[in-house]
């Protein structure tokens, strides 16, 4: 992906989240310098297999786990702290040593115990199917200008305040939504003075980070969480998730402008899934659903929900290459089609009849669409091994073939195991 033009790359999930980014960023980022996380939090799970190994990420840059790339989260992420120290723990017990490679923007916002609350609690009114990290009320507290900050740890008598006034707030929202759980004000307190020593090492103005290291003439890579439909303002609101997972979020997040990326690379499944509720237009029945679970391994990273399984929708993918501006496509998970005899692909929606290839802003009004399906013939036969184009069996490039038409978008990669050399440069 990098090259003399290429310095900048941003890596989005071009559905509905759970593409395979991670295992695209770790590919990507063995040839990076610097791999920026620029939205989300703790709800993105990120999968990534090294060597014989799984390691699930949710809130650390899934390039850590190369050893020379450095990994920044930056001020557009809601930082879940007790997280972040889990993970630092859990990869230097096993081996991955992050020691002054591993950096948090001042800026981003921490995503505290009583935002969890709040999640749970709003999600018994308006049923979202939140990963309930918590993530919702931080970014609302963050545009209603009550957040704390990583960097308000710096001054420790005014967050510890600022924190128990945020926790009374949290109580009188919870008292209003009839839930008995209350947050602690004293545990609040105690994990604010714990968290200062242990983050503000860490911290720094990410956007400046990142500005030098591409003045330095370094190779950027920009990890993106969820997907183009999860967007707070793009995706099927309000079934989406509280930022803006597309590329343009990438600029914001990570502090940089957007004149400085050189290239926007979209994640699609070979298929489509969701977790959480709202509109899966090419949703399959129970039945072929149930399979593509079963053969895909299909549930959530961070929920262990069972995620809703469907066909490749082609109308969603163009809208995720317009509003992205995606340069190109990586097709994750081809090989879990390996073994079906005929596989549907959604070329197109009718709406009341009439041909149609809008993605409507309404959720309802998209979940009334009938999708129209081209059937193409199966493969049949393992592509796990495919290290080349030439390998895979000619129905598997044909399938590729048709998938990049519609998308209107070159392929860069496919992905065909989830080990790191189960890929295919195109
Ligand atoms: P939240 O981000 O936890 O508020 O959840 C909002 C919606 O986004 C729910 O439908 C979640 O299932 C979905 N979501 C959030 N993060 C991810 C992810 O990393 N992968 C897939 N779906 C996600
Ligand atoms: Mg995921």
């Amino acid at each position: 992906m990098f090259g003399p033009k290429r310095q900048c790359v941003v890596v989005v999930g071009a559905q509905w989240g759970d593409e395979g980014k991670g295992k695209i960023v770790d590919v990507i980022a063995e040839r990076a310098d610097l791999v920026v996380r620029y939205q989300g939090g703790a709800n993105a799970g990120h999968t990534v297999v090294k060597g014989d190994e799984e390691f699930i990420l949710h809130q650390i840059p899934s390039g850590i786990l190369h050893e020379g790339t450095r990994c920044l989260i930056g001020n557009g992420v809601v930082l879940d702290p007790e997280t972040m120290l889990r993970e630092m723990e859990e990869l230097a017990a096993r081996g991955v040593s992050i020691d002054g490679r591993f950096r948090i923007s001042d800026r981003a916002h921490l995503v505290l115990p009583y935002h969890k609350l709040l999640d749970q609690a709003s999600e018994r009114q308006q049923k979202i199917g939140t990963t309930g990290r918590g993530i919702g009320p931080a970014y609302e507290d963050k545009i209603g200008r009550r957040g704390i900050r990583v960097g308000d740890l710096r001054n420790i008598d005014r967050a510890c305040h600022l924190v128990v006034e945020r926790t009374a707030r949290a109580n009188r929202v919870l008292a209003m939504l009839e839930v008995e759980e209350r947050a602690s004000e004293a545990e609040h307190v105690a994990l604010v003075e714990r968290l200062a020593p242990r983050l503000l090492p860490l911290t720094v103005d990410a956007g400046r980070t990142t500005w030098d290291a591409l003045r330095a003439g370094q190779r950027v890579l920009l990890e993106g969480a969820q997907g183009a439909l999860l967007d707070v303002d793009h995706g099927t609101y309000p079934y989406v998730t509280s930022s803006n997972t597309t590329a343009g979020g990438a600029a914001v997040g990570a502090g940089i402008g957007p004149t400085a990326i050189d290239v926007v690379l979209g994640v699609v499944k070979a298929y489509t899934t969701r977790v959480g509720n709202g509109p899966l237009p090419t949703e399959a029945d129970e039945a072929r659903g149930e399979q593509l679970r079963t053969l895909g391994a299909e549930f959530g990273a961070t929920t262990g929900r069972p995620r809703r399984c469907g066909w490749f929708d082609a109308v969603v993918v163009r809208y995720a290459a317009r509003v992205n501006g995606l340069t190109h496509l990586a097709v994750t998970k081809l090989d879990v089609l390996d073994t079906l005899a005929e596989i549907p692909v959604c070329t197109g929606y009718r709406v009341g009849g009439a041909p149609s290839d809008d993605v409507p802003a309404d959720a309802d009004a998209l979940g009334c669409v009938e999708p129209v399906y081209e059937v193409l013939e199966g493969w049949q036969r393992p592509t796990q091994g495919a290290r080349r184009l030439a390998d895979l069996p000619p129905q598997a490039r044909a399938y590729l073939d048709r998938l990049q038409d519609l998308a209107e978008t070159p392929i860069a990669y496919v992905s065909v195991g989830t080990r790191r050399d189960q890929i295919i440069g195109m």
